[in-house]
């Protein structure tokens, strides 16, 4: 069926697998990328979809309220698949307002404009909101796992950002009767990451021979999965979940911070053809990060069982194909970080 899904923060890490997955699976539809291009947002992530007949880039701010409805008007919006956001947890400790005008206001301006745009007329609407497992808190290290009847308690201005963003969305699913569907996942990992968050950076930092900063102790635990799979189970869940309800997803694959640390060194040096280990020299321990949460870990039994999501990488052999990713990418690690693509797309778009 012909469908016009508006996916916003398409040109981010999730969101760029995402749109290249639905454009490419689903021709019949029409993917709009809505994004503002944030530092964390990158048209280069997208280039072997964009010359695709299905596929239209919109820039544009989701604290636009004006923007947006005229976005939903133009392309006849069925479905909203909302992936844009703040999401750097440090980022979110130096600078909590952007996060809540982004995360909270931003999902806001989404969803009125969709309840003025469908006519409070629902039929074969979806509004989708991607979230995170760290709205649930910390865990102690126990056999404890996150499910969706967790309590929310987010200790970070990003986990608060994307709670209350969470709880605008049920808001208005139980006010308004919006068809809205959650998903609350754990740590992504693979390609097009920008380089802050701790996987690419320690790639990046390994190849560039710069310190490696561990926080604290280095004994945090969180869990990770592939991008991939997680763009799988968008998918999975946007065409088969039950409006209304929450899924979490997860990759049932729990590790201590210092021990995936030294993974990535082994795997790096030895991709980069250097003695396997000699980078464990840049680790350096540095002051631990304000309320640091100790532990995340998933419970996905629920899309497991009744929509029938595993992942479907072993974490080693994710972590292997995401060091060559970068190794193999090195001129999008550098351009990411000089801020040249920025130029080359204002350019391009004349923005
Ligand atoms: P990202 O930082 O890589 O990308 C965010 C994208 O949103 C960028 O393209 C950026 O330009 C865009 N954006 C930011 N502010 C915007 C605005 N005001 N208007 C329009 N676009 C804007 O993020 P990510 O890691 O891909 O995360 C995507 C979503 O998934 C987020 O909602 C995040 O909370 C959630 N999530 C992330 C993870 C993870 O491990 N990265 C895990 C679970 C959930
Ligand atoms: P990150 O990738 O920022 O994801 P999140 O904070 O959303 O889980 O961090 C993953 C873990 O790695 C987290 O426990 C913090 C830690 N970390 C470091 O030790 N050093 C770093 O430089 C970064 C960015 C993270």
């Amino acid at each position: 069926m012909k469908k016009n899904v508006i996916i916003t923060g398409g040109a981010g890490f999730i969101g760029s697998h995402v749109v290249r997955l639905f454009v490419n699976s689903y021709p019949e539809y029409h993917i709009i990328n809505l994004d503002k291009l944030t530092y964390a947002g990158n048209l280069a992530n997208l280039k072997d979809v964009e010359d695709k007949p299905n596929y239209t880039f919109v820039k544009a701010d989701i604290c636009d309220f004006d923007k947006i409805k005229e976005v939903f008007k133009t392309f006849k919006i069925d479905n909203v698949i909302h992936l844009a956001a703040e999401s750097h947890v440090d980022r979110s400790i130096t600078d909590p307002f952007s996060f809540a005008e982004t995360n909270v206001m931003g999902t806001l301006n989404l969803l009125q404009a969709a309840r003025e745009c469908w006519k409070d007329n629902f039929e074969n609407k979806l509004f989708y909101h991607v979230s995170t497992d760290e709205v649930y808190g910390a865990l102690e290290f126990d056999n404890t796992l996150f499910t969706e009847e967790t309590r929310y308690d987010p200790h970070s201005p990003y986990s608060a950002s994307k709670a209350s963003s969470d709880h605008f969305v049920r808001a208005y699913h139980d006010t308004y009767g919006l068809p809205v569907v959650i998903t609350n996942c754990s740590n992504n990992y693979g390609p097009y990451q920008f380089p802050e968050k701790l996987i690419p950076l320690f790639i990046n930092n390994i190849r560039r021979n710069k310190p490696l900063p561990v926080y604290g102790e280095g004994v945090n635990v969180r869990d990770w999965l592939y991008v991939e799979d997680h763009a799988r189970a968008i998918c999975l869940v946007f065409h088969n979940g039950r409006k209304g309800d929450t899924y979490n997803i997860g990759g049932f694959n729990e590790w201590k911070n210092i021990d995936l640390i030294r993974l990535l060194v082994k795997t790096t040096d030895r991709l980069l053809g250097r003695e396997e280990g000699v980078s464990e020299k840049l680790i350096t321990y540095v002051a631990d990060r304000a309320g640091h949460d100790l532990r995340y870990a998933i419970d996905a039994s629920k899309i497991k069982d009744e929509l029938g999501w595993q992942p479907s990488l072993q974490f080693e052999e994710g972590i292997e194909k995401t060091v060559r990713w970068y190794i193999d990418h090195q001129d999008w690690l550098d351009s990411v970080t000089s801020g040249e693509y920025q130029n080359y797309y204002r350019e391009m778009y004349k923005m």
